[in-house]
């Protein structure tokens, strides 16, 4: 697997409980290295559905496969690779500047992201030419 730099999983404390009532994770401040101002989720996404296809200028983003599993390509523009999110305690970090494209979504798959700011268009490149003309590729 190619490795894009700053991108990777993030392992979310997993709290077993003693008595098989099942399990808890939490994400807080310290696990991340951002400060959250939205959360936003995917669901109800038809197994043959793509999202995603786009980069941002500045947000970064933590997924979590809170149900199911998907894959996500990120790419910062000379190197790609595919990364199956399958477990609830384990996110991924993307960094600003990564394009990202979503699909593989499982039956009763839900995506949770947690975002370093406020929904911004502006903040999004849509067109891939754009965003590799603005990482100077
Ligand atoms: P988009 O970010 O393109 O979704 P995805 O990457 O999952 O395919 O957003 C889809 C639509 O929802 C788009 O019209 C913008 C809107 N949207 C908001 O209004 N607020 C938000 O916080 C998000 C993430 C999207």
């Amino acid at each position: 697997m190619n490795t894009i730099k700053d991108v990777k999983i993030i392992d979310i404390p997993k709290i077993i409980d003693p008595k098989g009532r099942g399990k808890l994770s939490v994400v807080e401040k310290n696990i991340i290295p951002f400060d959250i101002k939205r959360v936003y989720y995917l669901y109800d996404v038809p197994s043959d559905a793509y999202r995603g296809g786009h980069a941002h200028k500045n947000l970064i983003q933590f997924m979590i496969p809170l149900s199911g599993s998907f894959e996500v390509l990120v790419d910062d523009g000379t190197n790609k690779t595919k990364i199956m999110l399958n477990k609830p305690h384990k996110g991924l970090l993307i960094p600003k500047g990564i394009w990202r494209e979503m699909d593989n979504f499982s039956s009763g798959a839900v995506c949770a992201v947690l975002a370093s700011d406020y929904f911004d268009e502006e903040d999004y490149f849509r067109d891939y030419n754009e965003f590799k003309k603005f990482k100077n590729l």
